[in-house]
């Protein structure tokens, strides 16, 4: 389990043995890297209704506040980046690096950090101010060697189970399930109401449900404990989550699985189906791209056994070594640091700022649920998996298999 609240909390497991990796990264000169040059190539995977709203409202206000450079937005679509990753790896093979780049905080940056990947940040921290503003423990995540390698714009809910209240409505259940054989109790009715229990996507979106499948039957000390060694995968309460996993998707439309995440929402949408496990970025797809209101057109409770847990996740964005437009980038990472940029961007991403000082006023419906559990000293938080926190593309993989 991690501990975030805000300054001087630090993440209490050892999830992310981070200090215990060693920093191999080439470039430890501030001065260095590319030429100064009115250009930003910005590489992300938000691209589709959920994803590209808030990416696109931090760009605007990147190019107000620099009018002189030309943004070229290399986005590749594919939920959770699992496309944009593969890109990635082989543009930084191939040393052509874009100026900045999408990295989850946890495993998955550390994998760049000790490939020599990306630039120690340490002196913008200090420039900025910024070592007082984030929680100790999400810097914990992005450290080696006393070393900052990325700039996290955000905070992430993964353990969310989102419905539409007019069907549990329509087939008379009077609420969400609050545990995963509570689920698969509901979904018989549900089933012989002609509607789908429990919509997924594409594999990574799968991994999501395992990993919060899993969080929901073992709880969080030994969800951590997975990823740290201290869970064995073959006890029986692993096996026996994991067979619960097997039974919630035999009630799922895993035959006919959709193509990524908003297309598995949709079903929910049309009155079609009942529940989805999905990060927060669906309040982004329901709210902005589907004009839906909170509570009455579509709502979302913790997913089932993981009430008090928060399952975060969170953006980064990196100075990769020799960007070749370093000084810009350093512009845009300045920005996406600023409470400015944080609360222009995470009101509409369907997300909360990952400094401790953002402008609570701005989180109203859905997030104001994340807001207050990631704040409160009653919340055990825990990493994502499918996400890059508790394992690196790699570590995934293998899960995957
Ligand atoms: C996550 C990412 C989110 C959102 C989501 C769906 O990995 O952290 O910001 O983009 O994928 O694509």
């Amino acid at each position: 389990m991690m501990s975030f609240r805000r300054r001087g909390l630090r993440v209490v497991a050892a999830l992310v043995a981070v200090s215990l990796l060693a920093a191999a990264c080439g470039d430890d000169d501030d001065d260095g890297g590319g030429e100064a040059s009115a250009e930003f190539e910005f590489f992300s995977w938000w691209t589709g209704g959920g994803d590209s709203e808030g990416k696109q409202a931090l760009l605007d206000l990147f190019a107000e506040q620099n009018p002189d450079v030309e943004i070229v937005d290399s986005a590749i679509a594919g939920g959770a980046g699992t496309n944009a990753q593969a890109e990635l790896a082989n543009r930084l093979l191939a040393d052509d690096p874009p100026d900045s780049y999408q990295r989850h905080a946890g495993k998955e940056l550390l994998e760049d950090i000790e490939a020599g990947e990306v630039e120690d940040l340490t002196f913008l921290y200090d420039e900025e101010g910024w070592r007082d503003v984030f929680p100790e423990g999400l810097l914990d995540l992005i450290t080696v060697d006393d070393k900052l390698y990325s700039v996290p714009v955000n905070i992430h809910r993964s353990n969310l189970l989102w419905y539409n209240p007019a069907v549990l409505q329509e087939v008379g259940i009077a609420g969400p399930p609050a545990t995963w054989d509570e689920f698969l109790a509901q979904a018989a009715t549900l089933e012989a109401a002609g509607k789908i229990p429990l919509t997924v996507g594409p594999t990574w979106t799968q991994q999501h449900l395992l990993e919060n499948v899993l969080l929901g039957e073992l709880g969080p000390d030994a969800y951590t404990g997975l990823w740290d060694g201290s869970t064995d995968w073959e006890s029986p309460e692993v096996i026996g989550a994991l067979d619960t996993f097997t039974q919630v998707l035999d009630h799922s439309n895993l035959d006919s699985a959709a193509a990524d995440w908003q297309p598995a929402i949709d079903p929910l949408i049309e009155g079609d189906a009942a529940y989805n496990v999905m990060g927060d970025w669906a309040d982004t797809y329901y709210r902005i791209e589907k004009e839906l209101d909170w509570e009455t057109g579509y709502n979302a409770t913790t997913s089932p056994g993981t009430a008090g847990v928060f399952n975060f996740l969170s953006d980064s964005f990196t100075l990769p070594v020799d960007a070749p437009h370093r000084d810009t980038a350093l512009e845009w990472l300045k920005l996406a640091g600023s409470k400015e940029g944080q609360d222009t961007f995470n009101p509409v991403k369907g997300s909360i700022p990952a400094r401790t000082d953002g402008d609570a006023s701005l989180y109203t419906g859905y997030l104001a649920m994340p807001l207050a559990d990631w704040t409160s000293e009653e919340t055990t938080i825990v990493g994502s998996l499918a996400h890059g926190v508790v394992a690196d593309n790699a570590g995934k993989a293998e899960i995957d298999s």
